[in-house]
């Protein structure tokens, strides 16, 4: 019996083909850990204008001398330009920085700059994509609103966007409106940065399955058909990440699990109460 596999990828809007399951390099600023991931077969790497690594990430890939076609790079804008053209500098710098020719896809990071600002980033994304410097485009952080308002000036919808989503923070609307839109969800803290490994329903499926906590956390994840995005920067962990693909949950160890849902995140991590933090990007305009 197949339980998947690292190896396994997804068709996104614009028919472009992506690894499921995506190594997240947030605070990695070193090329070992992105050798390690590779060795231990991902494929896909999340890195963001924000973390200040992209250098370091293309650097790693280039040195491992995979073929460019064999990874898939994601990356995402930090904040809109005062125009498009100025937005579109920062896209360009990223790709130097990366220096992979293109990225294989480019999120608007997050909804935090109003109506306007989402405006000139995905008008600066779509005009990227038409030059080649990205192959997908799309959205992160992105709550109902902000997606619904991308109807009146997208030419097209985002390919996908990251969330933050786990047992615990399972933002069904969001889901939802995606999944009839045709928007692939990228998952982000796959294992909530382990501030719920002490959670006595996932140790109990734990135990069934035989099984630690970070494995059944990201199965589930992997189970609702999302991209997995996972960071670790320790050879153990990120191997351990990875093995996820001998053993499966059951309909009922998987509706335990959704039981869980409990408005609980870990981001944004400035945002210190844990009720404000869940509505953080639902209360923004
Ligand atoms: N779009 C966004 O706004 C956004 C926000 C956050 C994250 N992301 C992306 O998603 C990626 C992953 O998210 P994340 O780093 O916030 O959360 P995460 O992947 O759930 O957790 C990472 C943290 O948990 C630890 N960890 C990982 N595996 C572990 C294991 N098996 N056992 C114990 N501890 C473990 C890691 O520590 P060690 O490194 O010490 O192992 C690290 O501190 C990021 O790197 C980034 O690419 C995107």
């Amino acid at each position: 019996m197949s339980f998947g596999s690292i190896a396994d990828t997804v068709n996104i809007r614009g028919n472009v083909t992506t690894p499921r399951y995506v190594f997240g390099t947030g605070g990695i600023n070193v090329v070992e850990p992105i050798h390690q991931a590779l060795d231990a077969g991902y494929r896909a790497f999340d890195t963001a204008q924000q973390y200040g690594n992209e250098e370091v990430v293309g650097r790693a890939l280039k040195e491992y001398k995979i073929d460019r076609k064999d990874v898939f790079v994601i990356t995402k804008v930090n904040k809109p330009g005062e125009t498009v053209e100025a937005t579109l500098e920062g896209i360009r710098e990223s790709v130097q920085k990366l220096d992979l020719a293109y990225v294989d896809l480019f999120l608007i990071h997050n909804p935090n700059y109003g109506p306007e600002g989402r405006k000139i980033q995905w008008k600066a994304l779509e005009q990227a994509k038409k030059e080649g410097l990205a192959r997908a485009i799309g959205v992160s952080n992105f709550v109902l609103h902000h997606l619904e308002g991308m109807k009146e000036y997208a030419t097209e919808l985002p390919a996908v966007n990251q969330t933050e989503l786990t047992m615990f923070y399972q933002d069904k609307e969001v889901v939802e409106w995606c999944n009839q839109h045709g928007v692939q969800m990228q998952s982000f803290a796959p294992v909530a940065r382990a501030q719920k490994k002490d959670d006595e329903s996932l140790l109990q499926v734990a135990k069934e399955v035989e099984r630690p906590w970070n494995r059944v956390m990201l199965r589930w994840n992997w189970q609702k058909g999302y991209l997995v995005t996972c960071k670790s920067e320790k050879a153990d962990r990120i191997r351990d990440n990875t093995s996820i693909f001998d053993f499966e949950l059951s309909s009922a160890q998987m509706e335990k699990l959704d039981a869980l849902d409990c408005g609980f995140k870990v981001t944004p991590s400035t945002v210190k109460d844990v009720d404000e933090r869940s509505r953080y990007y639902k209360d923004m305009p």
